[in-house]
């Protein structure tokens, strides 16, 4: 299996709960529990699911950033969590991760040279002090961004920039694997397309291999070559792009696909609705059997008591893996396939530098403009202009009158 950099082997993340007046251990979240993939090498992995799924915890235990409660992570033939002293230093160069929000992964004080060239600090060996501002400039040049602004604040960046600088300093050691934790999703739309871009661009010139968790299955479906789905904490299915959007075997899937909106308004009222009832059970105590039986629309008798493995089982096509023991593909129809419409915005520009930071070399109005807009987007605070990033997968049951019974 020459062509896997990592494989996760039954990954799994629990966090104690403490109660009482002895703050003893009454329970554990189980944020993670019992996942498993391979990352092929140069490939993109979307990674898609509700809000406190796992995706994030997943992300930082495949870093070592925590510790695993139990499971195996294998890095290019090494297993990760065997490693300690300079071995696992070694290994920490080749796995970087660019966080969501720029605004608060970015160190107000430092410059943006002092920020990128921080992996440098902690890899010495990497490149000499003498020739650290050189390389700074270089990836700041690879980012799209003006090699001249090294020694400016992270403030005087717009959202974009700044993800471009979140970038950088996650390249800096050019590293085997990206995992991405929704790095577009704090940006305005229009911005999202030229940072996507830009991680097209560094994925082939560099090689790396990309973990890319969102909530906005467009952008997943437009970056990803193959996705995996979660839900409570588990991976539910896992199949290339043209696997997931065309032929969900999952109901868990084939529900957060339904949700899409959808592009061209004369097709909406041909969509397929499928509308998940009840709220996401508590990861402190899952359900048992399979996990999405309380919302399942296909739910039967065996799903409260066996709980379904993640395996190969028919498309319709070929097979893929899914953890559903009534798994059968559902063509989503018109909510995925797009193709004959006009492009999505996002998706149509090839732009992967920053205009912004080269159109004058003092002031910072545009950027500045697009850092307001955005700071207030992001936090929610007003309602601008531009439109804001979906989050698609919270799918709730707003408009009952809507609703088709999915079992028909
Ligand atoms: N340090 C922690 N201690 C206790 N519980 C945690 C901790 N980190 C995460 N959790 C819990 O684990 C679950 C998974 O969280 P996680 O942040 O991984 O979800 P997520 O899929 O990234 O969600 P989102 O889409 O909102 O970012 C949630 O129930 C969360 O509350
Ligand atoms: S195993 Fe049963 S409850 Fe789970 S997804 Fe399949 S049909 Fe639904
Ligand atoms: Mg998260």
């Amino acid at each position: 299996m020459a062509d896997v950099i990592l494989k996760a082997d039954d990954l799994v993340k629990h966090y104690p709960i403490k109660g009482g007046v002895l703050r003893t251990t009454v329970g554990h979240v189980k944020a993670v529990d019992g996942v498993s993939f391979e990352l092929h090498r140069g490939e993109t992995l979307g990674i898609v699911g509700e809000s406190g799924c796992g995706k994030s915890t997943l992300g930082r235990v495949l870093m070592r950033l925590e510790e695993p409660t139990a499971g195996t992570v294998n890095f290019d033939g090494i297993d990760m969590f065997s490693q300690s002293g300079s071995a696992m230093r070694k290994l920490r160069r080749d796995i970087q991760i660019v966080f969501q929000d720029p605004y608060t992964s970015l160190n107000p004080r430092k410059t943006v040279g002092d920020i990128v060239a921080e992996p440098f600090e902690i890899h010495p060996d990497v490149v000499p002090k003498g020739g650290r501002k050189k390389a700074v400039q270089e990836l700041l040049a690879l980012v799209g961004l003006n090699p001249e602004h090294i020694n400016r604040y992270p403030h005087q960046f717009s959202g974009g920039q700044r993800q471009r600088i979140g970038i950088a300093r996650g390249i800096a050691l050019r590293p085997k694997v990206l995992i991405c934790d929704e790095p577009v999703s704090a940006l305005d739309v229009s911005v999202q397309a030229q940072v996507i871009n830009l991680m097209e661009k560094l994925q082939d010139e560099l090689g790396l291999s990309y973990i890319f968790i969102a909530h906005d299955l467009s952008v997943v479906r437009h970056i990803s070559d193959r996705v995996g789905v979660m839900y409570l904490g588990r991976m539910v299915e896992l199949g290339t792009e043209e696997e997931i959007y065309q032929r969900p075997t999952h109901p868990y899937t084939q529900a957060l696909l339904s949700a899409v909106p959808v592009p061209d308004p004369t097709m909406r009222g041909k969509r397929e609705q499928i509308v998940l009832t009840g709220d996401v059970p508590s990861p402190a105590n899952p359900p048992k059997g399979c996990r999405f039986h309380t919302r399942c629309f296909k739910a039967q008798e065996r799903c409260s008591v066996d709980d379904p493995e993640l395996m190969d089982r028919p498309d319709g096509v070929a097979a893929h893996r899914s953890a559903c023991h009534y798994a059968e593909p559902r063509v989503i129809v018109e909510t995925v396939d797009v193709s004959a419409l006009a492009p999505d915005p996002r998706f149509a520009t090839t732009d992967v530098v920053d205009h912004d930071a080269f159109s004058d070399d003092g002031g910072l109005l545009p950027a500045d403009a697009a850092s307001m807009a955005e700071r207030s987007h992001a936090s929610g605070e007003s309602e601008g202009p531009m439109d804001r990033p979906h989050d698609i997968t919270r799918v709730v049951d707003n408009d009952p009158s809507e609703k088709r019974d999915p079992t028909n």
